[in-house]
This record gives structure tokens, C-alpha cells and sequence, in this order.
């Protein structure tokens, strides 16, 4: 693979990569005991199939991620064959707002913020829903920028999501590293012309998309050795 020069700023992914998605199987399998990873794991592959089908067809029908991802806890509820009474939406939805962050994540961003490189999100969540989330992870001090793919009306891996945090950095985007925990939007990244780090948090196997990433990791600490001293 060509030779990339260092990058010279972050963009995270959010949900997945900061914020662990199936941290609502907790709440999930209080309220559906022994369907909680089920739930967890269904809820989350329909959010982003309804994200993929929205942005196929175009800017009209672009409805904002918080109303996809009220709308596939819905979906998965009743495939599974369970009751979703609005209390239990409600605190499902309530559990989404406030997702558990991977451990390692605030000494990975103190440790960029203290060597100079700027850090962001970029997501396909609505700035609302990412303020929100940033806050009660308490990560809001460590990251420069909360970009959302929001305003162009089309989700990752559309170009026009990535073209987003290019825009807002100022730099062009091989001096970038885009870090994702999703395989498939890592992939779609490298497409893009990041330089990419897929943190592989589950061990899952690489898309069979014909892009690799340009680094591969299993925490969020391997940001770190992408800046060689
Ligand atoms: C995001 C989702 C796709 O934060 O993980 O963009």
C-alpha cells in the first residue's frame, strides 16, 4: 500500500467506536430477559440498513438518525416477538442517549489533545443526539470538533458524509485519520481518501469489499502508534 504521510488530525466515528452500541443489552434484558443481545444486536444492524436505504434514495427521504433509530428499535421489537410499551421505549431510547464509552477512550484523547493533534467526531447521528451522548460521556472538553453528516442529508458511506469533516478541518483528507470500530464505514473512509484505522473491537472478519484499511487495531490506544514520535 502507498506510502501516507502522518496525519495531522483525528476524526472518530461515534457510535461503536466512542460509545458501545450494545451497552443497551443491559437495559434491554432487564426489560426482555434473555433477549437483551438479541434486541441489542438487531436494533443496531437496522439502524443502519434504514440509514443505507434512506441515503439510496435520495435527500427527500433522509429522516434524521434519531428518528431511524426510534423507528428500528420498533422494528426489531416486534420481529422478535416482544412488547414494546412506550415506558420500555422510552428507557431504551434513554439508554441510547447515555451509551457507555470504552474505557481507554479519555486517556486516548487526552494523550492527542496533549501532543497538539486536533480531534473530532464525525457521525451520522443528528447534532442534537451527539451533544447529548458527548456530554453524558463526559468527552466534550477532549474533542475539537462534533461534526454530523446531518446538513447533507445523506449517511455514510455517501461522499458527501465524509467531504463533511474535510470541510471543517481544512486539510485534505489522506493528513486525516479516520478511526472506526465499523468495518464497512472504515472501508468507506479508505474510499473516501482517508488515511484509516479500523479498530476492530469484535474481532469480526474484513468486508469483502475490495479496499483494506491502511491500519487495523483492537482498542482505540492503537490511534496512538499511528503517530510515530
Ligand atoms: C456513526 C455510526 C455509523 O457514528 O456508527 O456514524
Amino acid at each position: 500500500m502507498e506510502k501516507r504521510p502522518t496525519p495531522r488530525a483525528v476524526l472518530f466515528d461515534a457510535y461503536g467506536t466512542l460509545f458501545d452500541v450494545y451497552s443497551v443489552g443491559l437495559t434491554a434484558g432487564q426489560l426482555f430477559p434473555g433477549h437483551g443481545e438479541a434486541l441489542a444486536r438487531l436494533w443496531r444492524d437496522k439502524q443502519i440498513e434504514y440509514t443505507r436505504l434512506v441515503s439510496m434514495s435520495g435527500p427527500a427521504h433522509y429522516r434524521p438518525f434519531w428518528a431511524l433509530t426510534r423507528d428500528a428499535l420498533g422494528f426489531s421489537a416486534e420481529s422478535l416477538g416482544l412488547t414494546l410499551t412506550p415506558e420500555a421505549e422510552l428507557r431504551l431510547l434513554n439508554a441510547y442517549r447515555h451509551l457507555s464509552v470504552f474505557p481507554e477512550n479519555h486517556g486516548v484523547l487526552q494523550a492527542l489533545k496533549d501532543r497538539g493533534i486536533r480531534t473530532g467526531i464525525l457521525s451520522n447521528g443528528d447534532p442534537e443526539m451527539l451533544d447529548v451522548t458527548v456530554k453524558s460521556a463526559g468527552l466534550g472538553g477532549l474533542l475539537d470538533l462534533v461534526l454530523s453528516v446531518h446538513a447533507t442529508r445523506r449517511y455514510k458511506t455517501d461522499p458527501a458524509a465524509y467531504q463533511v469533516g474535510v470541510d471543517a478541518l481544512g486539510l485534505p483528507a489522506r493528513e486525516v485519520l479516520f478511526v472506526s470500530s465499523n468495518g464497512w464505514d472504515a472501508v468507506g473512509a479508505t474510499w473516501f481518501g482517508f488515511t484509516t484505522l479500523w479498530v476492530n473491537r469484535q474481532g469480526a472478519p474484513l468486508e469483502r469489499l475490495g479496499t483494506a484499511p491502511h491500519h487495523t487495531g483492537r482498542t482505540l490506544r492503537d490511534v496512538l502508534a499511528c503517530f510515530p514520535d
